[in-house]
């Protein structure tokens, strides 16, 4: 069964898309069990279609265990019977294509859930099986192979290596419920290319792929390692376990799949790589894209945003693929909170030295005036630049971050087997306010299984869409007015005064940031949309604007 809504060319429709990031657990619920579902995306199609998106992307809505938020899937070619059936999956193809919306699923394929049949069938199995070659178990160190085969950790704890009831080992660089597949056995490649076959079959439109660089590992000496900081991975292709060169040779293989679809179905990569290193990713004989994620984790400064810019557009250049935007995701803290943390590693998944994130967040004292500002000023600017743009679910709404959830009620694996390191992704997940009150703000009849803040309402979809200056309005005509602005894939740049950043894209349309604290005169020009009033001339602090140049 596949939608019968097919969206055709053309081919390259994805290179300046805006592509909105659903979590589905947290986006809407429609049978009243606390948990967001298919049903519950399918009646706010009319919702995502007032936002002008190109396409959705849906992290994973797989039958999982929630060891990691449905990043560990137990089977990749079914739908979580608490989210929906593959029939609603079938609706909700449709659904989006009618409204010409196209539609991103998320392949995992670095690693499954433990409860994944053939993790179960390689438990069951003796060492040295067939069922066991998927996956990467080893033999023990020590006399009786008591010791982990070697000093491993993982990204979310201490254990790298978890021991089986038979005493062998399994690798695994997430949770111990996410053993890490074996890639150069060619049943895990073939299996790959069956589940991404599937879904294009359906209909789906394109991928996003989980930790694309970490498929392919060097295990001869077996690698020890205590952190998966990006600062301690090798920057040259030689790191034992992340973004080694042979990894291209697997995403070649995807992309003949992909081109024997009209269009050609496209993915995007999740790689944290150093960011010289990503061009391949986007190759267009590979995915096609690779999240730059070089503006989220960027300082508010005018120097560092344009540093970031011009580099990104390099790279693009040098693969001939467009480069894409990212401010926020449910993996890093929401850029309304971020953007006003002090500085450091607090925005994305490691907690900086001092461990800001543990210490204030049931008191922060953060000023979310000044960060609203900021993020809303961040977004008008990200949507002005060539290549696509990906935004994540309640973006829209201006949202913070949740920061004080309890830590009994967190589900994140990160936060509790990260001994502090880590910071929860669960702020950022909280099921969305549609209503101002009620049952989980309009989330669903019943609860929610993220608690929601009794501050939620304010922020609800109700109450933004009766007003001209909140933030969902700024998204709804900032996104309809780039769908006609948007051009050929160039920027100029003009100048502007300090702590200011300007440029020009094709048809007289420039954006003018000011990352300062103080007003600042706007070049002359039509103002289209600004992420704040400008009266007088003047822009107001953490603002920005689009102009059309007379
Ligand atoms: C990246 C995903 O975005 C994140 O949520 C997940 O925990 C890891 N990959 C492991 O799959």
């Amino acid at each position: 069964m596949s939608s019968s809504v097919q969206l055709s060319g053309p081919a390259d429709w994805w290179r300046q898309a805006v592509v909105y990031q659903i979590y589905p657990r947290s986006f809407s619920d429609s049978n009243a069990d606390g948990i967001g579902d298919l049903k519950g995306i399918i009646s706010k199609a009319d919702y995502l279609s007032s936002l002008s998106i190109d396409a959705v992307w849906l992290s994973p809505f797989y039958p999982s265990a929630l060891a990691d938020g449905g990043y560990d899937v137990a089977d990749y070619r079914d739908v979580d019977p608490r989210i929906g059936t593959l029939e609603q999956f079938d609706d909700l193809v449709e659904a989006m294509h009618q409204r010409g919306i196209r539609i991103f699923v998320d392949i995992v394929p670095n690693h499954s859930s433990d409860q994944h049949i053939w993790f179960q069938q390689a438990l069951r199995s003796p060492r040295g099986s067939a069922e066991r070659a998927r996956y990467i178990f080893r033999d023990g160190r020590g006399v009786d192979g008591e010791l982990p085969p070697s000093d491993l950790s993982s990204h979310f704890g201490p254990e790298g290596w978890t021991r089986t009831p038979d005493g062998q080992w399994y690798l695994h660089l997430f949770t111990k419920e996410q053993p890490d597949f074996d890639w150069s056995n060619p049943e895990v490649r073939e299996d790959f290319l069956k589940t991404l076959k599937f879904w294009s079959d359906r209909g789906v439109d394109g991928f996003r792929i989980d930790v694309a660089h970490a498929l392919i590992k060097d295990l001869d000496p077996l690698p020890s390692r205590s952190s998966y900081d990006l600062e301690v991975m090798k920057d040259d292709g030689s790191d034992p376990l992340f973004d080694r060169d042979e990894v291209h040779e697997v995403y070649k293989t995807w992309r003949k799949l992909f081109n024997e679809y009209d269009p050609p179905r496209v993915a995007v990569a999740e790689a944290w790589v150093h960011p010289h290193r990503r061009p391949p990713y986007a190759s267009l004989d590979g995915l096609g894209q690779a999240f730059n994620f070089d503006l989220l984790t960027a300082k508010w400064e005018a120097r560092t945003f344009r540093q970031v810019i011009d580099k990104n557009l390099q790279f693009a250049q040098q693969t001939g693929s467009s480069t894409t935007w990212v401010m926020s995701n449910h993996d890093v803290i929401r850029h309304v909170t971020r953007l006003v943390i002090p500085a450091g590693k607090d925005g994305v998944t490691f907690a900086d030295e001092n461990n800001w994130y543990v210490k204030n967040r049931l008191d922060p004292k953060l000023d979310l005036e000044k960060g609203l500002a900021r993020a809303k000023a961040a977004t008008l600017t990200m949507l002005a630049l060539p290549g696509s743009s990906y935004l994540y679910q309640g973006e829209e709404l201006g949202l913070p971050d949740v920061l004080d959830i309890p830590s009994e009620q967190m589900q994140d694996p990160q936060w509790f087997r990260g001994e502090g390191k880590f910071k929860s992704r669960d702020g950022c997940r909280v099921p969305l306010p549609w209503e101002p009150s009620g049952s989980s703000f309009g989330f669903g009849a019943g609860g929610s299984h993220l608690p929601q803040p009794s501050w939620f309402g304010e922020y609800s979809v109700v109450v933004q869409e009766q007003q001209p200056e909140s933030t969902l309005s700024l998204y709804r005509r900032a996104l309809a007015l780039r769908k006609q602005l948007q051009g050929e894939e160039v920027l100029n740049w003009l100048e502007s005064p300090q702590g200011t950043m300007a440029f020009e894209r094709p048809g007289s349309w420039v954006c003018f940031t000011n990352f300062s604290d103080e007003p600042v005169a706007i070049p002359a020009g039509e103002v289209l949309v600004s992420s704040a009033p400008v009266t007088a001339g003047l822009l107001p602090a953490n603002s920005a604007v689009w102009l059309r140049r007379n």
